[in-house]
C-alpha cells in the first residue's frame, strides 16, 4: 500500500514537471514545433531504403533521413536525430511534407518553407530546419536514379 501511494507521489511529480516544462516550451515554441517535437510520427528508420542522407549540422547534431520511392515519388519518408527538441519537429515535419511529393518538389522545400510549417522557429533554432533539409537533399541525391529505374 505504502508502495502504491509512493507511486502515485512520483506520478504526480512527474505530471506537475511535465505540464511546467510543456508551459516554459509554450513561451518560446509554436504549438506545432511542440506537437512534431513530443509525437514525431516518423522518426525511424526504414528497411533497404531507395534513398537514404546523413547529415552533421554546425551544432554537432546528426540526422538521417530514409526514403521509400515509387515510380512517381516519395511514398515514405522517415528520419532519425540525436538532436535537440526542434531537430526533431524539423525531422518530422519535413519528412510528412515530403511524402507524395515528386522527388524534384520535394528537393526545392527550403529551410524557409520549413520554419513556415512550422509556424516559425526561435532565430538559434534555424539551423535545425537548415540541417533536416540538407538531410533531404542528401537522401533525394541518393535517390534519383531508383526512381528513374522505377518510372
Ligand atoms: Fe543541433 Fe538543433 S541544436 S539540430
Amino acid at each position: 500500500m505504502e508502495h502504491q501511494v509512493g507511486n502515485f507521489e512520483f506520478d504526480r511529480v512527474v505530471d506537475e514537471l511535465q505540464k511546467q516544462i510543456i508551459a516554459q516550451e509554450r513561451e518560446i515554441f509554436s504549438a506545432k514545433v511542440i506537437e512534431h517535437a513530443h509525437h514525431p510520427t516518423n522518426f525511424g528508420r526504414i528497411e533497404e531504403p531507395d534513398g537514404y542522407g546523413t547529415c552533421q549540422g554546425e551544432c554537432g547534431d546528426m540526422m538521417e533521413i530514409y526514403l521509400r520511392l515509387n515510380g512517381v515519388g516519395i511514398e515514405e519518408a522517415k528520419f532519425v536525430t540525436d538532436g535537440c527538441g526542434p531537430s526533431l519537429a524539423c525531422g518530422n515535419m519535413l519528412s510528412r511534407m515530403v511524402e507524395g511529393l515528386s522527388l524534384e518538389e520535394a528537393s526545392r522545400i527550403r529551410p524557409e518553407d520549413l520554419i513556415v510549417a512550422l509556424d516559425g522557429l526561435p532565430e538559434e533554432s534555424e539551423h535545425c530546419a537548415a540541417l533536416a533539409v540538407s538531410t533531404l537533399r542528401e537522401a533525394i541525391a541518393s535517390g534519383g536514379a531508383v526512381v528513374e529505374s522505377k518510372t
